[in-house]
């Protein structure tokens, strides 16, 4: 893998959480989801969570400032220094620019930008489907890739929560934020050469090979 940095893009519920621990997995480095951070810190009551939860529960985007402070102190830690995945960041034409600064600062190069396109159809029954395991984050989907025993991780034993933003309400505000702030991207980074198109309809063994197999070689 030749890039430092690589972006994980797509709507909600288009698989780049399941994709980035795969890649992640592989490659041995780190996958940084913006989400579970700020999700994180909404569990911790920090002054961080608390600014957060009212945008996250109604679907909408929290503050580019502060979401970018939590990529540039995070991407600075030791274990970066070969390489991490950015998931579910940038998401705005501003927070791009601040990758592509941030990258140029440090000598990292360009990031390969990874867009994961699937039908819009699927992706409401992926969201409200989806259960997270509480100790490993596992993901889970109860239509279509279910644990072993309901509400249990097959991998320890672990409670299955749903997320809060999951109800079909704010999903829909999700989509919205996606089609207004986050979707503009694709054309950002398709002039800068770096968009690799994603097919995230088929299924996640086979997305996670064509994935490191791209990757190995690019
Ligand atoms: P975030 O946590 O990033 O949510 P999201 O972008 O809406 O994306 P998701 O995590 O819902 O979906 P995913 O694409 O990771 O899908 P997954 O792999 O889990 O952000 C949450 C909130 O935080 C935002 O709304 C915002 O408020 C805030 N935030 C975060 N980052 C921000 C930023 N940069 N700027 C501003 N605000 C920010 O898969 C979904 C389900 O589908 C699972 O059940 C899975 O098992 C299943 N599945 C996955 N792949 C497949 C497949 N190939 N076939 C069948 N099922 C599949």
């Amino acid at each position: 893998m030749r890039a430092h940095a690589l972006i994980f893009l797509g709507a909600p519920g288009a698989g780049k959480g399941t994709q980035a621990r795969e890649v992640a997995k592989h490659f041995g480095i780190p996958q940084i989801s913006t989400g579970d951070i700020l999700r994180d810190a909404v569990k911790k009551q920090t002054t961080l969570g608390l600014a957060a939860k009212a945008k996250m529960e109604a679907g909408e985007l929290v503050p580019d400032e502060v979401v970018c402070g939590i990529v540039e102190e995070r991407t600075n830690e030791a274990d970066c220094r070969n390489g991490f995945i950015l998931d579910g960041f940038p998401r705005t034409t501003a927070q791009a620019q601040f990758v592509d600064r941030m990258l140029a600062e440090r000598d990292q190069g360009r990031a390969q930008v990874l867009d994961i396109e699937v039908d819009e159809e699927l992706l409401l029954k992926r969201l409200t489907g989806r259960r997270t395991c509480a100790v490993c984050g596992e993901i889970y989907n109860i239509y279509f890739n279910p644990p072993k025993v309901e509400g249990i991780c097959d991998k320890d034993g672990g409670k299955l929560l749903q997320r809060a933003d999951d109800n079909e309400a704010t999903i829909r505000q999700r989509f919205e934020a996606y089609h207004k702030q986050t979707a503009p991207l694709i054309e950002y980074y398709q002039a800068q050469g770096v968009l690799f198109p994603v097919d995230g309809n088929k299924q996640p063994e086979a997305i996670a090979k064509g994935l490191v197999e791209f990757l190995s070689k690019a």
